[in-house]
């Protein structure tokens, strides 16, 4: 990211640079942790094939359409509409990405906290010789406590500031290149001593064996959000992205490889959960927990279990802070090029607004817990307005943006690169944008709140 564009911004020097931002983004907590409680949550195998479905008809055209807005706006999330579509109220989708952001940094770092606190709790093997018992109870007096939960969820945001603030994303990018193969790696490792586990099997045919009567309008709409959440999709961190893309970059294989990578580890990572859940006679419903509760049980069958323990969640940690740090970027580049802001400035307001709200999403599974609404607690609550209602709010309006408001021949222009690249399937995409995606997303929203 040291070259600067013709109008003086960042953009990312090579295109794996790019793949890797937008993987980095991608992949995360939303991979490892958020999806297998939420499959957990939805019954398996069929959320699990609704969940692919939706990544191949509504994620990869919306996550091209931010980058085509972004790229072709060179702006942040909120000034690539105003430039694209000058007088006109679009610019509010912007807005709303960037309540999603304050509101998706606010719990993302509370889990991020937690993940930092198993890192240490690793090294100190305090996980030797407990009992799948024991190991719940572990957790469940962690982080219901409210001193050390708060105390890791400011030292992540301290580290997403950080980042953010010093410009040394081209070092992260860096080291992802090299760190996340590793998870992969890891994953694949843990999945083999999962599904070898015995009892695994049922653990295999909950995520894989698809059971269409447990389908209604609730699970639709979890799917939906995680592929959104999953994918970094909905809320601008890659229109912000795409403004960072170079002109001779390919728009459409980048999506689609940043989607693949970010569905094969999220299915990684349910094969390596699942069968162990099972195995332990764990609850697959048990909700936010549920990795911090099982993954243990797993290191604990393996051989050199305490470094791969240690290993995995610094590098799940890694991966959420590639995550974080793009949520944190969208309201930064508003905050600057809108605003008018010192990045310092922008940095500090950013994270101390998130810090505040964030405050109350780590204390909702103690201090606060009884503070409810409609049965979720503060933490539920946000993670569900942002996660099942903005994103995919946001993206019905992005695929609106560019099926409908932008010409086609604009769009045209931005995905064959003026003309240089042979576009395949470009009148099959526009019609996904102009007719299915905004159809499949307004019904399963709309449906999923009762207002059709
Ligand atoms: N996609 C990230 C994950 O799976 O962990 C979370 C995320 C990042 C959501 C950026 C939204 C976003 F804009």
């Amino acid at each position: 990211m040291a070259k600067f564009s013709d109008e003086g911004r960042d953009s990312f020097t090579s295109k794996f640079g790019i793949v890797c931002a937008a993987a980095g983004s991608a992949i995360g907590l939303g991979n490892i942790w958020r999806f297998p409680y939420v499959v957990g949550d939805s019954g398996g195998g069929a959320f699990l094939l609704i969940y692919l479905g939706f990544i191949v008809l509504l994620g990869i055209p919306v996550m091209l359409s931010e980058f085509i807005i972004g790229r072709r706006g060179q702006r942040n999330a909120l000034g690539s509409f105003k430039r694209l579509a000058p007088g006109k109220s679009w610019y509010l989708v912007g807005v709303m990405g960037i309540v999603a952001a304050f509101m998706i940094l606010a719990f993302y770092s509370t889990i991020a906290g937690w993940t930092l606190h198993y890192v240490i709790q690793s090294f100190a093997n305090s996980f030797a010789g407990k009992t799948s018992a024991e190991i719940n109870q572990f957790f469940e007096s962690f982080h219901t406590r409210a001193l050390m939960p708060l105390l890791w969820q400011l030292i992540f945001m301290s580290m997403t500031a950080w980042i953010i603030f010093s410009g040394v994303k081209k070092g992260i990018e860096k080291y992802t290149k090299v760190l996340m193969p590793f998870l992969v790696l890891l994953l694949v490792i843990m999945a083999i001593r999962s599904v070898t586990l015995p009892g695994a099997k049922d653990g295999l045919l909950f995520l894989f064996k698809p059971d269409f009567s447990a389908v209604d309008s609730g699970v639709l709409l979890a799917a939906l959000g995680q592929a959104f959440f999953s994918l970094s999709i909905g809320m601008g961190a890659l229109i912000t992205y795409g403004s960072y893309i170079r002109k001779h970059n390919n728009l459409g294989n980048i999506s689609v490889q940043v989607s693949l990578a970010d569905t094969m580890i999220a299915t990684l990572a349910g094969v390596a959960i699942f069968p162990a859940v099972f195995a332990f006679g764990l609850d697959p419903a048990e909700g936010p927990g549920l990795i911090f509760t099982v993954l243990p049980n797993i290191f604990q069958q393996m051989p050199g279990g305490y470094f791969f323990s240690i290993t995995f969640f610094v590098l799940l940690a890694i991966a959420a802070l590639t995550s974080s740090i793009s949520i944190l970027e969208v309201v930064v580049a508003y905050l600057t090029e809108e605003l008018n802001l010192t990045r310092r400035k922008a940095t500090l307001m950013a994270i101390i607004a998130a810090a505040f709200v964030g405050v109350f999403c780590t204390l909702s599974f103690g201090t606060l817990k009884n503070v409810t609404i409609k049965e979720l607690h503060i933490f539920g609550m946000l993670d569900f307005t942002a996660s099942n209602l903005l994103l995919p709010l946001g993206g019905l309006l992005i695929v609106i943006f560019v099926g409908w408001y932008m010409k086609s021949s604009d769009v045209k222009d931005e995905l064959s690169n003026k003309g240089v690249l042979k576009v395949k399937l470009f009148d099959i995409l526009m019609f996904i944008l102009k007719f299915i995606a905004p159809l499949a997303i307004a019904i399963v929203l709309f449906d999923s709140l009762g207002i059709i």
